[in-house]
């Protein structure tokens, strides 16, 4: 039997979790891989409050770096947060040839490049499962499973703060804000939680994943990002209506050889497998060019989804070292390129919905739908209510696929028109197709 001795930094709640997992479950993977896991340090700013975990003594500490320069400990794992010290610590483990486990997609959407450089140049390993869909084990299945694919497609519910929102203004039509405040309270949202209702969340996983798909390490700048901030309830019934839910998405594609990337809230076809992913779960959708269609479901949050995910690292990361694998490669070997080519968002083909206030005058809607047949935009379904809203009659609109320049041209026109009279909702419809 051998033995791997794991530094943690960072003792919070999946900090507390891995630890509890390992204390929990050691000896059944001591007994599968014969490693013997044992957390050897733990170092946090705060080490007297009470984690519901008990640790030797001496192997709680305040000095992180003491940590990490410690000859005896194996592996590094970052659970601190944020990208300031965290991406110190990282790095200066990495320097010091120690694999280091992490569960921060800010850090890797952020810095990504130079952690994955600096592991590569000193012959480690980074190794960042939790950080995509928490315990859902997406990366492993991207880089192991369906290596032998090229990825046509990727959609992700990636964030469980906005799914549950979505999920409950939908099923008990509450608002907004009682739902977040009920969100914070279940532990699910960061702190604070405009990075996960402004999409920055699920912006920072896509962007890990688009670069696991395609190769190269991918910017922020990159992924246009729009969240669920002011979507309201109206929208949620009009899609329900029409047969569709509201799912935010991280949407990643092969666009002919270009990276279409981006996160926004989108109508998905209730009939779709994805529609069913509720409350805080997350959901991986991936097309593949073998495999054609794979979904990846489970607790994208949470103390022990996370955690798992951050033990089965842990394990990886002790099984390269211990095997004398030499240098592990398996996560930096997926960075084939330096860069990627991304298309422009304005020549992104997609369906869309559309809501419009028009005033309830003979020929408006032959205004619409003539700006919209000029911009090549074809309509799939197009429904008027006889319910007037401060004097405006509402229309929701399905179209057919067209170019986002497109939509653009045409909504700056029908703004633009007298009969016009409130703010147009435009929104992407997925259908998968
Ligand atoms: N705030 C995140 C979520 C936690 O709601 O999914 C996991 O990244």
């Amino acid at each position: 039997m051998k033995e791997i001795r794991i530094g943690i930094l960072g003792f919070g709640t999946v900090g507390a979790g891995v630890v509890e997992g390992i204390h929990k479950n050691g000896g059944l993977m001591a007994s599968r891989t014969g490693i013997n896991p044992v957390v050897a340090k733990i170092a946090d700013l705060d080490i007297t409050t009470d984690r519901g975990i008990t640790v030797d003594e001496g192997v709680l500490t305040t000095d992180a770096m003491s940590v990490i320069t410690d000859s005896t400990i194996d592996l590094i794992v970052e659970l601190i947060g944020g990208t300031t010290i965290a991406r110190t610590f990282t790095l200066e483990a990495l320097k010091q040839g120690k694999p280091v486990i992490t569960a921060n997609k800010a850090l890797l959407a952020d810095h990504g490049e130079e952690i994955y450089r600096t592991a590569r140049e000193n012959k480690t390993g980074i190794y960042y499962e939790a950080a995509v869909g928490g315990g859902i084990p997406i990366l492993r299945s991207q880089r192991a499973g369906l290596i032998g694919n090229q990825i046509e497609s990727i959609y992700g519910i990636l964030n469980g703060t906005c799914n549950y929102i979505l999920t409950r203004m939908e099923r008990e039509g509450l608002p907004f804000d009682e739902i977040l405040a009920d969100a914070q309270a279940l532990g699910y949202a960061e702190t604070p939680p405009d990075l996960d209702i402004d999409g920055i969340d699920t912006a920072h996983k896509a962007v890990v994943l688009a670069s696991m798909a395609y190769g190269a390490p991918v910017p922020m700048e990159a992924c246009p990002t729009k969240g669920i901030r002011g979507l309201s309830g109206q929208e949620i019934s009009n899609a329900s209506e029409l047969g569709y839910c509201i799912k935010l998405l991280g949407i990643i594609k092969d666009n002919a050889g270009e990276v279409e990337l981006s996160v926004e809230p989108a109508l998905v076809p209730k009939t779709h497998m994805i529609a069913s992913v509720d409350d805080a779960f997350n959901a991986v959708f991936v097309k593949g060019d073998l495999v054609d269609d794979t979904m990846y479901y489970g607790r994208g949050a949470g103390r022990m989804p996370t955690a798992s995910a951050v033990i089965g690292d842990i394990m990886e990361a002790a099984a390269d070292q211990l095997h004398g694998v030499g240098t592990p490669v398996s996560v930096t070997m997926m960075f084939q390129k330096s860069e990627l080519k991304y298309c422009s968002p304005a020549n992104i083909e997609k369906r869309c919905y559309i809501r419009l206030g028009l005033k309830d005058e003979a020929g408006a809607m032959a205004r619409v739908t003539d700006i919209f047949g000029t911009h090549n935009i074809s309509m799939a379904s197009v429904v008027q209510k006889e319910l007037h809203e401060s004097g405006a009659v509402p229309v929701m609109m399905l179209t057919q696929t067209a170019k986002e320049s497109d939509y653009v041209a045409a909504m700056v026109e029908i703004q633009a028109l007298d009969v016009c009279v409130s703010e147009p909702i435009r929104m992407r419809l997925e259908d998968f197709e």
